[in-house]
């Protein structure tokens, strides 16, 4: 067999054998590099008859362009086989079902929260914003709760270790009441509002948080009385419950910044939860001095307030016994409000 076909095949099953393309271009070293076979057999023609030398050298330089030719169809081959890997190995299952992104969900509290907002805004009351660090002007001076008097230790209270800008200090603000007084000194009467809103007390246990919520509600006009409190307020109840089986009572109690003051209470007269009375909220007609804080004249201006707390309304909404349980992040236990 001829020699040069022999190469040739050589060539051929060493390109088949390489599995890589590094493997190859060794091979193709081997060949066709400058101490390669084929660049041999050309040095090798030097020693022939001239006329020898033309046609052997035609003869050479055939199979050097065979084997080239070889050469490039296992470089594309090759190629194509690592791309198919690859294509293979990150290939997308279309049909499988998608990942999913959990849906979230909106915390019991922030549901009470949003009801509230929606019904009084429905009665004509706007919702009002404001500070949870709060100074202790707003919080109890402005609220008929002077310095060192002892109302304010009702309130057990975080005080901040600061003073605003006007030297007053700072405490954590352990009602939403000071909103009354932010939201009168910058509107105009009648003032019909709620600020719902966080609230902190240095207490805890199964009814109390540290952390707690409370709205506000406030209505100041030229004759609004108690029984538009009751009114306002028991129909607010009788659409947060959506039941008109239920009762609220008025009980006398005391507050700085209101006089009369009550206790609101209530109890449903039916279903599983009827029979035990439950405080839910302070309120009562707003004292002078705190219509004079407004910077309003309390001979002209009256009205009522109410301080709810969103923990209570929603523990009887929804039928929990632990205030606890809205804080502690237990998916098992959210998760049944957003089903
Ligand atoms: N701020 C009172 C409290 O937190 C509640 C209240 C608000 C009472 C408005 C009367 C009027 O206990």
């Amino acid at each position: 067999m001829d020699p040069l076909d022999i190469l040739i095949s050589d060539a051929q099953r060493a390109f088949a054998a390489a599995a890589q393309p590094a493997a190859l271009e060794n091979e193709k070293a081997r060949f066709l590099g400058k101490g390669g076979s084929l660049a041999l057999l050309l040095k090798g023609l030097a020693q022939l008859e001239p006329e020898q030398r033309r046609s052997e050298g035609a003869r050479i330089n055939a199979a050097k362009a065979r084997v080239e030719e070889l050469l490039h169809a296992r470089r594309e081959q090759l190629a194509q086989s690592e791309l198919d890997l690859r294509l293979a190995a990150e290939a997308v299952d279309v049909s499988l079902p998608g990942r999913g992104r959990g849906v979230a969900g909106i915390h019991p509290i922030m549901r009470t929260w949003m009801r509230i907002e929606e019904i009084f805004s429905s009665i004509g009351f706007d919702v009002a914003n404001g500070p949870e660090i709060e100074n202790d002007w707003y919080n109890f001076t402005a609220l008929n709760n002077p310095e060192n008097h002892p109302a304010r230790s009702m309130q057990d209270t975080f005080y901040v270790d600061a003073r605003d800008s006007e030297g007053k200090p700072l405490l954590l603000r352990t009602h939403t009441s000071p909103m009354q007084v932010r939201y009168a000194r910058r509107t105009r009467p009648p003032l019909r509002v709620i600020a719902p809103g966080r609230t902190y007390r240095v207490d805890s246990d199964a009814t109390h948080s540290p952390m707690f919520h409370q709205v506000e509600g406030l209505w100041i006009d030229e004759y609004v009385s108690f029984a538009d409190l009751k009114g306002v307020y028991t129909d607010f109840l009788r659409r947060f419950f959506e039941s008109e089986e239920l009762q609220v009572r008025f009980r006398p109690s005391y507050f700085p910044f209101t006089e009369p003051s009550a206790e609101i209470d209530m109890m449903f007269t039916s279903g599983a939860r009827k029979g035990r009375w439950l405080e839910i909220s302070g309120a009562g007609q707003v004292h002078p001095s705190v219509v004079r804080s407004f910077g309003l004249d309390p001979e002209r201006y009256i009205g009522f307030a109410f301080g709810s707390g969103l923990e209570r309304l929603t523990m009887l909404r929804y039928g929990v016994s632990d205030l606890r349980l809205f804080f502690e992040g237990d998916l098992r236990f959210l998760e049944q409000f957003n089903r």
